[in-house]
């Protein structure tokens, strides 16, 4: 008699799938004479395992989805009323007459206070962008054309910084499969940090290449660098070392590339400068 094969069950199987295939694989289970038992419970332990851990992520996911609607529905309410305060104060300004004795008080006062709601609302759009949905208008996108159409916007900033810019020319074309528009405000986004990090001056270096299956742009600087534990914190959301920094480039910026189903890493050395990488599907 030959063995009765091995249930195998791929770790993907979402969790409804795998509760409707456990009664009909279960019989499969029962030892028979040339079945290896120890081998047989192991197997089921280890997929009872990835089945709990697949319900775990899944809760997760759903938490999370729960949350990010719920928290968008909230900065939205908080909009409208913010909306009313800075109309209220706009019209209050017009009110006050500078014949008053303490007309300068009342409008310094009233100064701050707008300076804060209109901080308020900027809170409220950066994280509005950053938690809405991303809709991706998938296109053949040439690297290079791409990094050169940005340098020319970028240029005269840079200038100003006494930032010299370099763009390394690739070996052929770096097609990839990706969304112009995000990733223009991508590299760009990547283009202003590093300028940040060099307030004396110094380089940036962009260039793209292909390794694999994969789209390469880098964005390279001679600036502050990062130190190690920090580089595990850049990408979160809300992280910055700046005055008045959202802290939500970064996040935003890996959002935008995983979203593509790309990765964005770092290579930094503190004092020596970082090299922001993009990896993104090349177009086949
Ligand atoms: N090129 C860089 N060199 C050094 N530090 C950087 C660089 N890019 C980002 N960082 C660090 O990562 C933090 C987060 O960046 P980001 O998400 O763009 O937010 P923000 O620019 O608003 O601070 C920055 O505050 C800075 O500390
Ligand atoms: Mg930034």
């Amino acid at each position: 008699m030959s063995a009765s094969p091995t249930p195998t069950i791929t770790p993907t199987l979402t969790p409804v799938l795998t509760s409707v295939l456990t009664p009909v694989f279960t019989p499969v289970l029962i030892p028979g004479p040339s079945v290896d038992v120890a081998q047989l419970r192991a197997e089921l332990a280890r997929l009872q395992a990835e089945l709990a851990d697949a319900r775990q992520h899944l809760a997760a996911s759903e938490r999370l989805a729960e949350l990010g609607t719920l928290t968008g529905g909230l900065a939205h309410e908080i909009k409208n009323p913010l909306s009313t305060v800075q109309l209220n104060l706009q019209l209050l300004g017009e009110d006050i007459h500078l014949d008053w004795p303490s007309a300068n008080r009342v409008v310094s006062r009233l100064k701050t206070v707008q300076r804060e709601t209109a901080r308020l609302r900027e809170i409220l759009d950066d994280f509005l962008r950053y938690a809405g949905k991303l809709e991706l208008d998938l296109q053949a996108v040439d690297l290079q054309p791409l990094i050169e159409d940005l340098v020319d916007f970028f240029h005269p900033q840079a200038e100003l910084a006494g930032v010299k810019i370099r763009v390394r020319p690739a070996a052929g074309y770096v097609s990839v499969r990706a969304d112009p528009r995000l990733i223009k405000q991508t590299v760009l986004n990547l283009m202003l940090n590093a300028l940040q990090a060099m307030p004396d001056g110094g380089d940036l270096i962009l260039s793209a290449s292909a390794e694999g299956p994969w789209g390469l742009l880098h964005v390279t600087d001679t600036g502050s660098g990062i130190s190690t534990d920090r580089q595990a914190k850049v990408f979160d959301a809300y992280y910055s070392t700046k005055k008045g920094g959202t802290g939500l480039g970064l996040a935003m910026s890996r959002r935008i590339i995983r979203e593509h189903g790309g990765e964005i890493h770092l290579a930094s050395e503190e004092g020596k400068g970082t090299d922001f990488i993009l990896r993104l599907p090349l177009v086949k």
